[in-house]
Parts: structure tokens; C-alpha cells; sequence
């Protein structure tokens, strides 16, 4: 690969377009392999791809292994910052290691093998890197299931990907509350094995079967003492073992690095699709590798030495790739942050942790901007701090508003850069490729194709519409390296739900626009996911959890308009006939009820009460038309409406 100064986006864009098996075997070459890949992409199975069919490799071995073994053994490799707690702590790349290393020893002792499954359900500290990573050592295959979710969500996942053991914590920590998780963990495996001693809850995305039937043998369970809860405690409880992560880590021995192909899976990342049923995007490890260490300094500008801070969750994609894989795999230092952005304590959290740690790249999402925004209007805080390491503040997981992007840009004195990107894609699909080549900026665009993506807008029949068209966003085959190979569970669901609509392409479910220069506009989903706060939600797994109380006949949740959080979920609902129940009664009951099946992070309060909701004469929800109304839009009658007065009913129902 040449050198940076000689690169142009230009260049390498062509080359990755005209030259794609020359450029992706040449950015091989960033990563250790343990048999050196002849080929870049194996297309016999189109449109299933896979990269690099004969390379093997160990990704936790290029993690750390390999930058101990070049003398970057005492460098920070992992910092952590609780500001929940009040701890911070870091690890060596040689600490790492070895802590690597010995739970991988305690994952083996109980009994996980390569490409058996291990659950992961912990809050924000070390040892979700830690456990990810010896995963990986071993060639397992972890799912990491974010810590807003409750039983429900976790049950789904853990029937999907049927782990051998789930690893978790007694809990994580929000503002002002214990999150106690081995309850949720309990619950999960109750209602998978219908113990009603433990939950009456029953779903329809969950079918139930026996104890013996359960994938799950072990939970491994790290004692925290901010919150209550302990293995022992549990232990026994739905069939399973409980066992205490510090009491196995005493009798573990430290576990190499194994060979696996390339093309193994890594991980299982579930995320939102149009159903309630989440979608398992699967990572294998050799394409995954390379593409986040060519992000690492192609996009982010971040190499051995460099500290990174991604102000994510490790539960969502942007923590697996830039928490944990992508800064480690760069030989730099990772920072891992227990807290929020503001009001722990304050708005500088922040600018505190860029001084602390001299953070060259800061990534987080538009609406933690926004939350300091309303609590700092004036960046008093920003003042307070020494944030002359940064260099770049990148943003993702919403769309970036342009008033929210100059407010910061103006402020801050080094570039704010939109980038946009998926699960689903594991990395950047459109950036500023800063490490290349800085582009100039057009606020309310990430810029322009990441290399390796063949960006294209298309109408409903996927014909290529005109430069400054909106449309369908959809990516020519292959994608590139860290893109998705396919879903948990089968090719089948893979094809249908991404590689159908648009023959020949994948359906990114975003539509936009490219202009003349090529950069690239992202406005909104096409389908029924929705985006509150950065995190991906499903409409209708919201709906499947209100449509358990018994009052209810009809729902739609759709995502309306929210200033701080981009959007937030509103549900509009029918009660069954004959049904007396006080609405405000009804609305606390349906709160409730999101909160316990889907989880926290819904942030559900919405709830309105009509008598019918609009539909087709098909018996098809508007629901473009209700989140206009919701929105104070301007909107047109649907030409289809079964009855119009329905609508009228609804604007006074919200005020308008
Ligand atoms: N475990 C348990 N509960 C969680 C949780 C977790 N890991 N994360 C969030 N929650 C809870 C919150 O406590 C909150 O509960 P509450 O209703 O009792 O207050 C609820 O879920 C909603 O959380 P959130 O949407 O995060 O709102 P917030 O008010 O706590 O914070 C922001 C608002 C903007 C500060 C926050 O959303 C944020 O930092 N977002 C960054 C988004 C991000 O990193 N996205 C990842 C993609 S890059
Ligand atoms: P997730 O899979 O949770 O990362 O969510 C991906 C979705 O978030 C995308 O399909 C977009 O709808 C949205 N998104 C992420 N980043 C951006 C961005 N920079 N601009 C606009 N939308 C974005």
C-alpha cells in the first residue's frame, strides 16, 4: 500500500472499483495471518460472497499478540473510565493479553469450542472487551446483547444463536439506578423453557422448549459490587450452571490463539429489521480484519500509539468495530466509557475525557451533540479543558442535521466528520477519508463512497435515478471486506430480506440522494425501522409487546420527530370493544410494558388513544400519513383512505 502522503480518495476509489482483487489482497497485508490469503474474493457462491477463502488467521492474536511480540507491550492498549463509579483503569497490551488469555482458559474449561456461540450481556466494563476477545481467541462465536434490552429481546437472541454459555455481570449502572441483569437473564432463559414458577410471560417470537432441550449450560456472572446480585444466588435456577467469573479466572489456564479460516464466523450482531424478529448480521474474521484496519487509517487517521475514544455502547456495532476490534487491531489505545454524555456529572464529560486520555479521535453519535447542546449552549465546559490533542470528532448512527453540525464545527477547533454506515456493513459505507485525503465538507453529507462500496440511487423498480434524485440507497455486489456474508440462521432470510427487492444489489433501507460530485446524502429509512437516539429499533417489536395487554385490538408505533433523540416512538392505539380502562391508567400499563419486554432504551411514552386508525380500503395502516400529522406536516389524504374523517379524528386526538 503506498504511503499516505501519495494516496489520493480519487486513486484508491478507481483502484478499489477496476482493481478490486488486487486492492483488497494488497490491504491484506495489514493484518498477520497465519496462512496468507491467494485470493481476495470467492464470488462461485453469488450472491453470497466470501473474502479471502484460503487465508487463516486469529483476530484476537492480531489484537494483542502481535503488538506485544513488536515491543508495544507496556502501551496502553485499553482505558477504562467509569464515571458511574467513579473507577478508571487500564491495561497494557501484555495485561490484556494475558487477561485475554485466561478467560479464554475459563470459556474452555467450560466446554466452548470453535464456532460454538457465547452470549455476552455486560455493561460497559472491561470485561466485555475482555470476553469478546477470548472469544475470538478460541474461535467461538460471540453475540453481544446490548444492556438496554430486557428479557424479552435477550430470549429472541439467545433461541437464535443457541450459546453455550452466556457471560454477564450482576448488572450495569444508569443515572440515578442499578440495572440488575441476572434477574433479566433468569427471565430470558424462564420464558425460552416456559418456567412459570420464574415468569408468566409467554411471546409469540419465542417458541418454548424443554430444559434439556436449552442450548445454555454455563452462566458466567461477574460480581459487581455496585449492584446486587451474585452466582451463587442463582445458581441452579432454569437448569443451568451459575458460576462466578473471578472464582473460574483462579483456576483457569492461560489458551493460545487457534487457527480458523477467514471466512469463520467472528461474532453475531443482532439488529432491527422490519419484523420483531431481529436480524442475525454475521462477521467472519479475515474480511472484518482487514477492512477495520484499513478504516483504521484510511478513514480515522489512527495509528500504533494513537488513542482512540468511541463513545458507544459495546453492544452496537460501532462498539464492536471502534471500541474493541479497529483501535486494538491499529496498535492504539481504546478508550471504554461508563457514562453519559451529560449529567455524569456534567456536560464536560466529554472534554474531560479527551484531556485525561489525549484523544486524538473522538467518535459518537449526533444526539449525544445535541444532549450537550441543551445542557451547555454556550460550551462553558469546553473551556475547561485542554482538547488540543483531538483531531477529529466523528459522528454516526443518525443523520447528522446541519444545525447541530455547525453548532459543534463552529466550536470546536479541529473538523467534525459525518460518516455513514450500518450493522449490517460493520464499517463506513460513505466517509471523509481523512486518512487519505481530507474532502471538503458539505454539511448534511457523510461525503462520499468509502472504497470498496458502489453506491447507487434507485427508484421503487430499481432503475438508476438522476444525480440529485431522492431514492432508494442500494450497494452493487460484492460489498466490500466487513460487510455482512450473510445471517445467522441461513442464507435464505440473507437474500430475501437485503438482495431481492433490488436484483444484483444490496437494500441498505435508506434512502437519499448522490449530487453532482458524488457526495452522498442519507434522509430516513424506507421501511419500519426507526432511530431513537442512535439506537435501531423495530416498530414492530414494539408493537408485538403492546399488542400483549389485554385492552388493546390495534396498534401502529411509528418514529415521530424528537429534538433531542432524532426520533422517538409514538404508538397510536385501539382498545378492544366493550374495554373500560382509564387511558392514563392504560398508558402507564403499556409503558410498563415496553420497558419490561423490549427494554429501557425504547424510551417508550407516547401512547394515544383512538377509536379507529386510518387505513387503506385494504385495511392498511397509514402510517406515513399518521407520523405527518404527529410531525405538524403538511400531508395529502391518501387517494386509498377508507375513511377520511378518521384523520380528523386523529389531529384533534394530538392538538393539531
Ligand atoms: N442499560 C440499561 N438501561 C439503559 C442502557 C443500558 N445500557 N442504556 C440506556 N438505558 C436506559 C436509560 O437509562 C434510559 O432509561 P430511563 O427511561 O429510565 O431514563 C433509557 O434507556 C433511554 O436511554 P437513552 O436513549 O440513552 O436516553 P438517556 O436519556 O439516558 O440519554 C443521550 C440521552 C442522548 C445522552 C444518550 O442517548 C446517548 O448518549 N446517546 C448516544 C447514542 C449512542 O452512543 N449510540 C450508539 C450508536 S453510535
Ligand atoms: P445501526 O445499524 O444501528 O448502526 O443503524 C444504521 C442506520 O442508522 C442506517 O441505516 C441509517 O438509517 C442510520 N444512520 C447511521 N449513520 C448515519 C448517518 N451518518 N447519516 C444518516 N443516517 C445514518
Amino acid at each position: 500500500m503506498g504511503t499516505t502522503e501519495m494516496r489520493t480518495y480519487a486513486d484508491e476509489y478507481r483502484r478499489s472499483m477496476e482493481q478490486p482483487e488486487e486492492f483488497w489482497l494488497e490491504a491484506s497485508g495489514l493484518v498477520d495471518w497465519i496462512t496468507p490469503p491467494t485470493r481476495a474474493l470467492d464470488d462461485r457462491e453469488a450472491p453470497i460472497y466470501r473474502w479471502y477463502p484460503d487465508g487463516t488467521l486469529n483476530v484476537s492474536a492480531n489484537a494483542l499478540d502481535r503488538w506485544v511480540a513488536a515491543g508495544r507491550g507496556d502501551q496502553v492498549a485499553l482505558a477504562y473510565d467509569s464515571a458511574m463509579t467513579g473507577s478508571k483503569r487500564t491495561f497494557t497490551y501484555a495485561e490484556l493479553l494475558h487477561e485475554v488469555s485466561l478467560f479464554a482458559g475459563v470459556l474452555r474449561g467450560r466446554g466452548v469450542q470453535r464456532g460454538d456461540r457465547v452470549a455476552i450481556y455486560l455493561p460497559m466494563t472491561p470485561e466485555a472487551v475482555i470476553a469478546m476477545l477470548a472469544c475470538a481467541r478460541i474461535g467461538a462465536v460471540h453475540s453481544v446483547i446490548f444492556g438496554g434490552f430486557a428479557a424479552n429481546e435477550l430470549a429472541v437472541r439467545i433461541q437464535d444463536a443457541e450459546p453455550k454459555v452466556i457471560v454477564t455481570s450482576s448488572g450495569g449502572l444508569e443515572p440515578g439506578r442499578a440495572v440488575e441483569y441476572l434477574p433479566i437473564v433468569e427471565k430470558a432463559l424462564a420464558m425460552i423453557v416456559g418456567d412459570r414458577s420464574v415468569t408468566d410471560a409467554v411471546t409469540s417470537s419465542i417458541a418454548v422448549i424443554s430444559e434439556d432441550e436449552l442450548s445454555v449450560e454455563t452462566v458466567i456472572v461477574r460480581d459487581r459490587e455496585a449492584v446486587p446480585g451474585n452466582a451463587a444466588e442463582f445458581d441452579g435456577r432454569v437448569g443451568v450452571r451459575w458460576v462466578d467469573w473471578a472464582t473460574e479466572l483462579e483456576r483457569a489456564e492461560p489458551v493460545g490463539a487457534v487457527e480458523v479460516a477467514a471466512t469463520d464466523p467472528l461474532y453475531i450482531l443482532y439488529t432491527s429489521g422490519t419484523t420483531g424478529t431481529p436480524k442475525g448480521v454475521v462477521r467472519d474474521h479475515g474480511g472484518y480484519a482487514v477492512a477495520l484496519a484499513w478504516s483504521m487509517r484510511s478513514i480515522y487517521d489512527i495509528h500504533p500509539g494513537d488513542v482512540m475514544w468511541t463513545a458507544s455502547d459495546v453492544g452496537w456495532v460501532v462498539g464492536h468495530s471502534y471500541i474493541v476490534y479497529g483501535p486494538l487491531l491499529a496498535g492504539a489505545t481504546t478508550v471504554l466509557y461508563e457514562g453519559k454524555p451529560v449529567g455524569t456529572p456534567d456536560a464536560g464529560a466529554f472534554w474531560r475525557m479527551v484531556e485525561e486520555y489525549g484523544v486524538k479521535v473522538l467518535f459518537s453519535a449526533p444526539t449525544a451533540v445535541r444532549a450537550i447542546r441543551r445542557e451547555d449552549p454556550g460550551l462553558e465546559h469546553l473551556r475547561r479543558y485542554d482538547t488540543s490533542t483531538l483531531e477529529a470528532l466523528f459522528l454516526a448512527g443518525e443523520r447528522l442535521d446541519t444545525e447541530t453540525y455547525h453548532w459543534i464545527n463552529d466550536a470546536l477547533h479541529c473538523p467534525v466528520v459525518d460518516h455513514w454506515w450500518q450493522t449490517e456493513t460493520g464499517w463506513a459505507i460513505a466517509a471523509n477519508p481523512r486518512g487519505i485525503e481530507p474532502l471538503p465538507v458539505k454539511p448534511g453529507s457523510p461525503t462520499v463512497p468509502v472504497p470498496g462500496y458502489r453506491v447507487a440511487i434507485v427508484d421503487g423498480k430499481g432503475r438508476q435515478v438522476a444525480a440529485g434524485a431522492e431514492g432508494n440507497i442500494v450497494l452493487e455486489l460484492p460489498l466490500p471486506p466487513g460487510s455482512l456474508p450473510t445471517l445467522w440462521g441461513g442464507d435464505e432470510r440473507y437474500v430475501s430480506s437485503y438482495l431481492t427487492a433490488f436484483p444484483g444489489h444490496y437494500a441498505t433501507g435508506d434512502s437519499g440522494y448522490v449530487d453532482e460530485d458524488g457526495y452522498v446524502y442519507v434522509m430516513g429509512r424506507t421501511d419500519d425501522v426507526i432511530n431513537v437516539a442512535g439506537h435501531r429499533l423495530s416498530t414492530g417489536g414494539l408493537e408485538e409487546a403492546i399488542n400483549h395487554h389485554p385492552a388493546i385490538a390495534e396498534v401502529a408505533v411509528i418514529g415521530v420527530r424528537d429534538e433531542l433523540k432524532g426520533q422517538r416512538a409514538a404508538g397510536f392505539v385501539t382498545l378492544k370493544h366493550g374495554t373500560a380502562i382509564d387511558h392514563e391508567v392504560l398508558v402507564k400499563e403499556l409503558v410498563a410494558l415496553v420497558r419490561e419486554t423490549v427494554g429501557p432504551v425504547a424510551a417508550f411514552r407516547d401512547v394515544t388513544v383512538l377509536d379507529r386508525l386510518p387505513k387503506t380500503r385494504s385495511g392498511k395502516i397509514l402510517r406515513k400519513t399518521i407520523r405527518q400529522i404527529a410531525d405538524g406536516e403538511p400531508y395529502k389524504v391518501p387517494a386509498t383512505i377508507e375513511d377520511p374523517t378518521v384523520l380528523t379524528a386523529l389531529e384533534a386526538a394530538l392538538g393539531r
